[in-house]
């Protein structure tokens, strides 16, 4: 079992027209709306991966329901907090020349009550369970460490913990040490307080992370695929090349690829092929949309992970 935990899920809304103009009322060709949220994504992609999961986090109002209906009619199961308010909805434009502009709201703000509930529901669940996955923003209302101590308290239990954050809970979760964190290039940057213009620096950051403590640093590159570090070894994957149409969750995909070989037992090197497979089937989907399990198969045998001197 697959635990993620999103505590500020988005409904993503995609809207495609011809172009932006500012100060004007600008009409829209099309509009779909997604459930999202890291983990949430993550989830999504772990069960497509035939991987049984279970998405927790905090919900609120009508937005919320929207989120919990299309888990449902995924067959996503989920346990979530229902919190006042609306979660909120993310707004992405995207124009006929491919810009892609989007707007993130702060989310729903949750009670310490909150906090406390979600926690006891996720420690109940963490029982008997291989992987947590640990994803994107903290609602206002809760703690930069919150990561950190979901973390330890995984550890006592022997559960492993993928992070995918960024930031301050990024940078606090790191220091409780979790099994695997997937930054790309922007996040480990600010991480580590540096600019990695290259694949040698990129490669000594995941190296510098990982000697950190961390078991897996795995740094995502887009469509240049992703390098990984675990201690003294290191690896340079490359992703298969799709016609990329919108790599809006393709992060995500990859977090359950590494989760999914987790939790099944197999090595790094299995999760890294099939993450970076489920994110370059995400990056090959229309808008918000995650790759279909026949893509991710399809694209396995084309991945390369080479052992780097
Ligand atoms: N255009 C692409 N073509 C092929 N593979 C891609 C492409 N974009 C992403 N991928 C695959 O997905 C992985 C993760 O993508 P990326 O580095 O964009 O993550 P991210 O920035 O964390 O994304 P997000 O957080 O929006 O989900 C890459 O390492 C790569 O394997
Ligand atoms: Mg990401």
């Amino acid at each position: 079992m697959i635990l993620t935990l999103t505590p500020n899920p988005a409904v993503d809304q995609t809207d495609w027209l011809d172009r932006v103009e500012l100060g004007a009322v600008n009409r829209t060709r099309e509009t779909h709306f997604d459930p999202a949220g890291k983990g949430i994504n993550a989830s999504r992609m772990a069960h497509r991966l035939g991987w049984p999961t279970i998405a927790f986090g905090f919900l609120a109002g009508e937005t919320g329901a929207i989120i919990e209906r299309a888990l449902r009619a995924e067959g996503v199961q989920y346990h979530f907090v229902q919190v006042p308010g609306l979660t909120r909805v993310n707004m992405t434009i995207i124009d006929d020349a491919g810009v892609v502009t989007s707007f993130h709201g702060p989310g729903a703000r949750v009670s310490a009550a909150d906090v406390a509930t979600l926690d006891s529901m996720v420690r109940f669940w963490l029982r008997g369970v291989r992987v947590l996955v640990l994803a994107g923003s903290l609602p206002p209302g809760m703690s930069p460490d919150t990561y950190a101590g979901f973390i330890a308290r995984s550890h006592e239990q022997g559960v492993k913990v993928i992070l995918d954050a960024d930031g301050e809970p990024l940078r606090l979760g790191v220091a409780a040490h979790p099994d695997v964190i997937k930054p790309n290039v922007q996040e480990a940057e600010q991480l580590l307080g540096r600019r990695l213009p290259d694949l040698a620096t990129v490669i000594g950051a995941a190296r510098e992370l990982s000697l950190r403590g961390i078991a897996a640093v795995v740094i995502s590159m887009g469509a240049e695929g992703a390098v990984c570090a675990s201690g003294e070894r290191a690896w340079r994957v490359r992703s298969p090349r799709v016609q990329a149409r919108s790599t809006v969750g393709s992060g995500d995909s990859m977090v359950a690829g590494i989760a999914v070989a987790l939790a099944r037992g197999e090595d790094l090197v299995d999760g890294l092929r099939r993450g970076a497979a489920a994110g370059a089937a995400t990056a090959a989907t229309a808008g918000t949309a995650l790759g279909a399990a026949e893509d991710v198969e399809a694209l396995l045998p084309q991945v390369s992970v080479e052992a780097i001197g």
